[in-house]
């Protein structure tokens, strides 16, 4: 028999994901390489590896302070909003990580503060004064995402720190060219200001013999070898910013992102080491020793990773990635991901809340192409997958075993498993573990789906329902081999279809024990003749065409939406400026801060809330027009700007006693967000 595990090791393995900003829901974009780590672990599992699996939010750098800013959120509020969100998401995928904390933990800050200090001592970081974008309408320091500008490199529009729409290379702060102000507009002007940079050039040949030696896919290393043959500019690793893990040297920078984002794969080793009560057993993986590091990476973040990180480890002493496997970039409908242009699947709101399986998805995304080829996500060729793969090859297949079994004999039937059929298991197992050795995830699919077709082909050629007329006998020995054939497809399918997996392995009637928790081996032995069967239902549905309609609908309306946008289309209307009013006037107005202590709803009126309000020098109570856009829980606690002098009026049977200030969003009308003044005490004056 194949050896099952010839994955390149048998030690220990830490599988890692890209940390997702904390800056928005999760989109299809994520899944790209989520759901190929998340297949690879389950796959290591079954192979009986020791496989353990991390990742976390990214909570500092610009993406989070560009969506805080957005939302009118702390970045704090806003990378806690999102890390909720994201971690709920994942086991809603069937993704489970052994542990998801975030950068901004404890364990994260003080352990870059530890790589850092360690690179100053051992001579890899040096200050240098550099210009940087200051932007003087918006009076502050604007690097990354706060400018765009043209690429140095490819000449393509670009963000301060990423060309996103070119070449997609990392360019260092100062270095954009004709810089202007994302936030505003407005070009920003350089100022000259002391940085620290991470020696790298001195990396060169590490880094070179590290791409030579590192495990993984192809296109990681090519592109970062093309980048080292350039040779390696020194990388600037602070930040003018309040947001982010604090410079040691110098408190009033931060670290750039990037290098307190990879340190959260190893704090997140280490939150899961103390969880299982094994303290040190991080170590295991980033000192050296036994276990390996395999970072799962989206080709955009190749050079992080193949050329920081590496040099970052290496500089701090800890042990190097083993492998680094990268997925090629998405399409949606045929276009680049784009959530500006409207090329995007969120994966609540169009697939899990429309009552979307979510291992159609994960199929999908392993099986619609090679791992390093871009993958065009459509909906149309989503809706063939399930409907002529899924249901058609695979649970055709297995429903007509079941369904047969147990309507001709209730129960398993006896049998002896065909040797022909064990060697097509056997064919597939060896293929399974090639596939997991390439890094090829589509060769893994497709084998199973090979092996599906081979059990329809065995069903119609060996014509059980014609035999069962003639010979009950012998058309049982061909159904229990139709089942040990179900049950090999739940074994392997298990990776990428858990869900699917489970439900075929509760249909056989194993009871005992789950598909996770069996190795690839089970797949060769046959279920147990006599075991009783209940009756089967199918276990994948069609995509029906009203349901491809309305989701094709979704995407072109939100393009078109998009564009629109983009024409300059409906600008954001600004109302005119109403009259002048006397000073005298404006001083009669009495506007206070007021902390919402009590919020609830008010019976058969949906926009109206009753709030209770402590205004500083007593408690109110108002009623407010916005409860078609807040739900009680996000207005209660908050501390926001009333007007407290305007006369009581009673609006939907309750007697308001003054008015909460709420601002109407330029370009979505209706959508009012209040004047909040966090942390400012109760009764505090506006003038
Ligand atoms: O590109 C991104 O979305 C980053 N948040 C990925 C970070 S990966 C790691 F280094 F943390
Ligand atoms: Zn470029």
């Amino acid at each position: 028999m194949a050896e099952l595990s010839n994955y390149p090791t048998k030690d220990p393995v830490l599988v890692t994901c890209g940390l997702p900003y904390a800056s928005g829901p999760m989109h299809i974009g994520h899944l790209r390489t989520y759901v190929p780590a998340d297949v690879f672990v389950r796959l290591l599992k079954k192979m009986g590896v020791d496989a353990t699996f991390v990742c976390g939010s990214d909570t500092h750098g610009t993406p989070v302070l560009v969506a805080a800013e957005a939302e009118g959120l702390t970045p704090k509020e806003t990378y806690q909003k999102y890390h909720k969100i994201l971690k709920d998401t994942f086991p809603k995928l069937n993704i489970f990580f052994d542990n998801y904390g975030t950068t901004d933990d404890k364990e994260n800050i003080e352990r870059t503060t530890q790589i850092v200090t360690t690179l100053l001592d051992n001579g890899h970081i040096y200050p240098k004064e550099i210009e940087t974008p200051f932007c003087d309408t918006c009076g502050r320091s604007q690097p990354d995402r706060f400018v765009r500008g043209t690429c140095p490199y490819c000449g393509a529009d670009a963000r301060g720190d990423e060309c996103d729409q070119g070449c997609g290379r990392y360019i260092e702060p100062g270095l954009i060219l004709d810089p202007r102000c994302a936030v505003c507009g407005n070009p920003t002007r350089p100022i000259t200001r002391t940085h620290y940079f991470l020696k790298l050039s001195a990396f060169e040949s590490f880094v070179e013999k590290f791409l030579n030696e590192v495990d993984g896919t192809k296109n990681a290393k090519n592109f970062a070898l093309g980048w080292v043959k350039e040779g390696l500019r020194d990388w600037c690793i602070t930040r003018d910013l309040d947001w982010g893990v604090r410079f040691p040297v110098d408190e009033s920078l931060v670290l750039y992102v990037w290098v307190d984002a990879p340190i959260g794969y190893m704090s997140s080793t280490e939150q899961w080491a103390k969880r299982i009560g094994k303290r040190n057993e991080w170590e295991k993986y980033w000192k050296p020793g036994d276990g390996r590091l395999v970072h799962f990476i989206g080709l955009d973040i190749v050079q992080h990773h193949c050329i920081f990180w590496p040099a970052m480890l290496k500089g701090s002493g800890y042990n190097l990635p083993f492998a680094i496997v990268a997925s090629g970039m998405l399409k949606v409908e045929g276009h680049n991901f784009s959530r500006g242009r409207g090329y995007v699947v969120w994966i609540l709101k169009d697939y899990l809340d429309r009552g979307l399986d979510p291992d159609y998805l994960r199929y999908y995304m392993v099986s619609y192409t090679s791992q390093t080829k871009d993958l065009d996500f459509s909906w149309d060729a989503f809706a063939d997958k399930v409907n002529i793969e899924l249901v058609g090859t695979l649970g055709n297949f297995i429903y007509r075993g079941l369904h047969f079994a147990h309507k001709n004999y209730g129960e398993i039937p006896e049998g002896k498993l065909d040797p022909e059929l064990k060697k097509e298991i056997e064919a597939s197992l060896k293929t399974i573990a090639e596939g997991v050795n390439e890094y090829e995830l589509k060769k893994v699919a497709d084998e199973v789906m090979r092996l599906a077709s081979v059990g329809n082909n065995y069903f119609q050629s060996n014509q059980p329902w014609s035999l069962v007329k003639t010979d009950k006998k012998k058309a049982g020995q061909v159904i229990f081999n139709a089942l040990a054939l179900s049950k090999a497809l739940a074994v392997l399918i298990e990776p990428f279809m858990p869900g699917v997996a489970e439900k075929v392995w509760g249909q056989l009637g194993f009871e005992a024990k789950t598909v996770h928790d069996v190795h690839f081996e089970d797949a060769l032995s046959p279920p147990k003749a006599g075991t009783k069967l209940k009756k089967p239902k199918p276990v994948i549905s069609k995509i029906e065409d009203e349901q491809l309609v309305e989701l094709r609908r979704i995407i072109k309306e939100r393009v078109l939406a998009a564009e629109a946008r983009q024409k300059g289309g409906p600008k954001p209307k600004m109302t005119p400026i109403k009259e002048t009013i006397s000073y005298e006037d404006f001083q009669k107005i009495d506007l206070r801060a007021g902390k919402i202590l009590k919020c609830e709803k008010v019976e058969g009126k949906d926009r109206l809330l009753k709030i209770e309000v402590d205004i500083g020098s007593e408690k109110r109570t108002m009623a407010t027009g916005l409860g078609h856009l807040y739900k009680p829980e996000e207005l209660q606690g908050l501390t926001a700007l009333f007007l407290v002098n305007l006369e009581p009026k009673k609006v939907g049977g309750i007697e308001s006693n003054g008015m909460i200030l709420a601002v109407e969003k330029a370009g979505n009308p209706g959508e009012w967000v209040p004047v909040r003044l966090d942390g400012v005490p109760p009764g505090s004056k506006a003038a």
